[in-house]
């Protein structure tokens, strides 16, 4: 517990003490003040409450034990503070600065990371028992010695661990309790490995099965799988070196993503995932209603028992919400709210789209970043997006190598000079027409037609970044306002919105963003032209009504980042549990 929150349970304590002694309060209100963290103090409780946040004075070395009526309800807030105090007691005792200065430790589990991943790759620990816990990848039995290769997800390497047959525990080996799978204990000495595939190993002299697996049914057998497969066991898939490096390097993106917003002034906003509003107008949500009963018997209920009006339409003022709500596309017009008020902020969540696309590019559930920059054109909007790709990509060559070349040598060969590019070159820049242009000129057959005015599709766009690029990552800009969202800024040809995509080889559209449209007259005629309801934007129109700046941002799939960073050719790969079209198990 810090210090603030010592401070905060001494306050606590004493708020209940003032309101004890002043008997004439209710339960209810002392309850409120204590639940919510957050009360209006009397002038009594503010004063001591100020005293405590500035620092120890001797009465709160001395505990508060206050007699409570058991008619009284357990507040809950009492139940935090005992549980606190009882856990912590030690330090509450501790003068409060010296407590904040230090990160507690709460448990000590040794890695194999911390063993192996360093520049000595364990030799700097040559000698040292040390314990260590996790899955069985193989084990060898041979006549003298067994070799047994453990997993613990934190790298991709194994720790190999050799064992004598006097070593404890070795009767677990015999009777073939060491398995792939089984999940083990093992305790040793880190000692140099006579192979060349590791620099150390370790001798064991312990060892504990934790829970066993039977080699028969365990799904992940020796051999390759494959994806496919393993899609149907996705809760058993991290434990291969695969999905195991996929999911170390999402993570990897995702810190490198707070790091880089965080570093650079924004404000992290959690954009709600229901809302009552389409933000790109294409109609690809999902419904959330409670009309048809939501438990498992209420999948057989019959349609008649969702309520109608008398024209048989849905009558959805009977409804959770009062009215239709979705699962949201975007947190972008959330985010622009913010943007109004805190300048550059970021959203960071999971995003839906009921769209039917069979393809490797595309879920229905996948996660979004949407930055949006206040007081910004597209050209900032362009280059804050190059910024951040650059500044991800290069974090994760430096900081996920392992993994990385894990990559480069089984999943596209040559990823790491590619990514190389990404984060050394500049990206090119060119104009939706010019890029019609190009493929207009292109000598490749395409299946869809290009036309100035028609949306550029999949491989078109790979055309472009692969091919008349040779890999580099483009921004197309100013694409035709009708093929584009209501929000986008119109640019002064009166055709054309200033609108990005940012496209990547194998991937694609990695990036949508925009300058959004910050004049209110001509914001409401594009909501009237496009027959979008304008009652139902009223406060996104208030925004332009009230202090409207020029502002921008954009929306990055983070499964295609983790595509376009791994290699890996399937979306479905690049998120732990897939959500797509006929597919949401587990
Ligand atoms: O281009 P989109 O539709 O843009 C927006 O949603 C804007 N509101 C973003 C903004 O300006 N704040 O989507 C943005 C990105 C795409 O470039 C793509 O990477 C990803 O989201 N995306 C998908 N990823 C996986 N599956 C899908 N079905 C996706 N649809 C879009
Ligand atoms: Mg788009």
């Amino acid at each position: 517990m810090t210090g603030a929150a010592a401070a905060a349970n001494a306050a606590a304590s004493l708020a209940l003490a003032s309101s004890s002694l002043t008997r004439h309060r209710s339960a209810a209100r002392l309850l409120l003040l204590c639940r919510t963290g957050n009360p209006r103090p009397t002038a009594r409780q503010s004063r001591t409450a100020d005293t405590i946040l500035r620092g120890p004075s001797p009465l709160f070395h001395r505990p508060l034990v206050l007699a409570r009526s058991p008619d009284l309800p357990a507040p809950r807030w009492r139940l935090f503070c005992n549980r606190t105090l009882s856990a912590d007691a030690v330090a509450c005792e501790k003068p409060a600065a010296e407590a904040g200065k230090r990160i507690r430790e709460f448990r000590k589990r040794l890695r194999i990371v911390d063993v192996k991943g360093g520049p000595d790759e364990g030799m700097d620990r040559l000698g040292q028992a040390l314990a260590i816990r996790g899955w069985v990848r193989t084990c060898r039995v041979q006549s003298s010695v067994t070799f047994i290769e453990l997993n613990d997800g934190s790298c991709l390497s194994n720790l190999q661990c050799v064992m004598n047959i006097d070593a404890e525990g070795y009767d677990q080996v015999e009777s073939g309790a060491v398995t792939t799978g089984a999940s083990v204990l093992v305790e040793g000495i880190v000692v140099s490995s006579q192979g060349s595939k590791q620099k150390v190993e370790l001798k064991v002299a312990r060892l504990v099965t934790i829970g066993k697996s039977d080699p028969l049914t365990y799904p992940i057998q020796k051999k390759r799988a494959t994806r496919e497969f393993l899609r149907t066991i996705a809760h058993l898939r991290p434990r291969t070196n695969t999905f195991g490096a996929v999911t170390r390097v999402r993570n990897t993106l995702a810190y490198a993503t707070h790091k880089f917003f965080q570093e650079n002034g924004f404000v992290w906003i959690s954009s709600p995932i229901i809302t009552a509003s389409d933000c790109e107008g294409a109609g690809e949500q999902f419904c959330v209603t409670t009309l048809i009963p939501n438990t498992r018997e209420g999948t057989d209920c019959l349609v008649n028992t969702i309520p109608t009006s008398k024209d048989g339409k849905i009558d959805w003022s009977q409804d959770f919400f009062g009215k239709p709500a979705f699962l949201t596309v975007s947190g972008q017009l959330n985010a622009e709210t913010y943007a109004s008020a805190l300048c550059d902020v970021y959203t960071f969540g999971p995003t839906f789209r009921a769209e039917n696309s069979n393809t490797s590019r595309h879920l229905a559930e996948f996660w979004m970043i949407e930055p949006e920059l206040a007081f910004a054109d597209l050209n900032d909007d362009m280059a804050c997006a190059t910024a951040y790709l650059q500044y991800v990509v290069k974090y994760i060559l430096e900081n996920c190598k392992e993994d990385m070349d894990f990559f480069n040598t089984w999943i596209e060969k040559g990823i790491i000079n590619r990514l190389n590019d990404v984060v050394e070159k500049d990206f090119v820049q060119l104009t939706y027409s010019d890029a019609v242009e190009l493929l207009l000129g292109a000598k490749k057959k395409f299946e869809f037609p290009v036309k100035w005015g028609l949306d550029l599709q999949s491989e078109h766009e790979r055309y472009i970044t692969e091919v008349a690029f040779a890999g580099r990552p483009v921004i197309i800009r100013d694409y035709p306002k009708e093929i584009k969202a209501f929000y986008m800024r119109q640019n002064d040809d009166g055709k054309t919105v200033a609108a990005m995509d940012l496209l990547v080889p194998r991937v694609g559209e990695l990036i949508g963003g925009s300058q959004r449209e910050e004049r209110l007259e001509y914001l409401g005629s594009r909501l009237e032209e496009l027959n979008l309801n304008k009652d139902s934007y009223w406060w996104y129109l208030d925004l332009r009504r009230f202090g409207s700046v020029p502002h921008a941002g954009f929306g990055l799939g983070f499964e295609r980042l983790v595509q376009f960073a791994t290699g890996i050719e399937n979306i479905r790969d690049a998120i732990p549990f897939p959500r797509a079209p006929g597919s949401a198990d587990f």
